[in-house]
């Protein structure tokens, strides 16, 4: 159901028009007149404006033209009523960003049809722009936390990079690979309270240093869990130091009881680390760190991801991905 604000001079079509649509289970809101509707705009916050062109006071192009001045009227779907002989109008219309014209006399069909496909692809514009801008929030949190490390680079999103090729090549579901695209971001987030000299430290860390460095991967969970549409990321941010044999931090689960997202977190985060150009790690070579990773499935890692991953990986070195 959407809500519809509708501007018609004529009773007879206003109360035809108004029936059509509320039979399609919309809310209509029904004026006889532009400036009627311009006083109601706000209040109604309408979803889409189906409009008569020629009214009293303020006709369908004035009405146009003070919706897309006002902040919540600038995208919001505007569709005109015109008669055949207003052809000439429906140029101007548009230079004034109409989305969509209908001639008189139009039938039911015709025009729930308008309706419904501009409420959708204002849909499908509103969920990209959300998940963009959640997306640029999410990334620019992780670069907070990668700032104050100075031998990460760009690590967190070459990991999110081979995080994403994983969760593909394993068949995970497109939901799962949503989580995946912020989770592989986060992962390190709690990294934020772990202080610049240890994280930064050239040397080993001492035994007590190491228990604060294994902090970051609970204070991220804290960080997140209270944040509805980002806690579905806790598993990759508590469970990305586990280990398969059971030695990782902080829970010591092993095997199976290691959630996915921290088994696949764990190989991908590994890889990135030793491959990429980290001072403290010398760059070693990509075959050297995938044999490595084989040395070590079954005991650091998931022994059937890190198959995956090495195929993936060697795959891609030899052309064919
Ligand atoms: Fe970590």
């Amino acid at each position: 159901m959407a809500k519809v604000l509708l501007t018609e001079d004529e009773d007879s079509l206003r109360l035809m028009t108004r029936t059509v649509l509320e039979l399609d289970g919309h809310q209509v809101f029904a004026y006889a007149n532009g400036q009627l509707a311009l006083d109601a705009f706000e209040e109604v916050n309408p979803d889409v404006v189906v409009s008569d062109i020629s009214m009293p006071l303020l006709d369908g192009f004035g009405l146009l033209d003070a919706v897309r001045r006002l902040h919540t009227g600038s995208v919001v779907p505007f569709l005109f009523l015109t008669a055949r002989s207003e052809h000439e109008d429906v140029r101007f219309a548009r230079s004034l960003g109409v989305d969509d014209y209908l001639f008189k006399p139009y039938d039911a069909e015709e025009l729930l049809e308008a309706v419904r496909t501009r409420l959708e692809r204002r849909r499908v514009i509103e969920l990209f722009e959300s998940r963009q801008a959640h997306i640029q929030t999410i990334i620019m949190l992780a670069k907070l936390v990668e700032a104050r490390d100075e031998y990460t680079g760009d690590h967190v999103q070459r990991v999110q990079f081979l995080a994403m090729e994983l969760g593909l090549a394993l068949g995970w579901t497109p939901e799962a690979m949503v989580i995946l695209e912020y989770g592989s971001l986060l992962h390190d987030i709690g990294k934020i309270a772990i202080p610049e000299a240890i994280l930064n430290k050239p040397g080993k860390l001492t035994p007590e240093e190491f228990a604060i460095m294994r902090t970051h991967t609970i204070v991220g969970e804290k960080i997140l869990r209270d944040i509805s549409h980002l806690r579905r990321a806790v598993p990759y941010v508590r469970h990305h130091h586990e280990r398969w044999d059971g030695t990782g931090y902080p829970d010591g689960l092993a095997g199976e009881d290691i959630p996915l997202e921290g088994r696949l977190m764990a190989i991908v985060d590994f890889f990135d680390a030793l491959a990429s150009e980290r001072s403290y790690h010398h760059n070693m070579p990509v075959e050297q760190v995938l044999s490595l990773i084989r040395e070590n499935a079954g005991k650091h890692f998931d022994p059937i991801m890190a198959d995956v991953f090495i195929s993936l990986q060697e795959a891609k070195r030899l052309g064919q991905a």
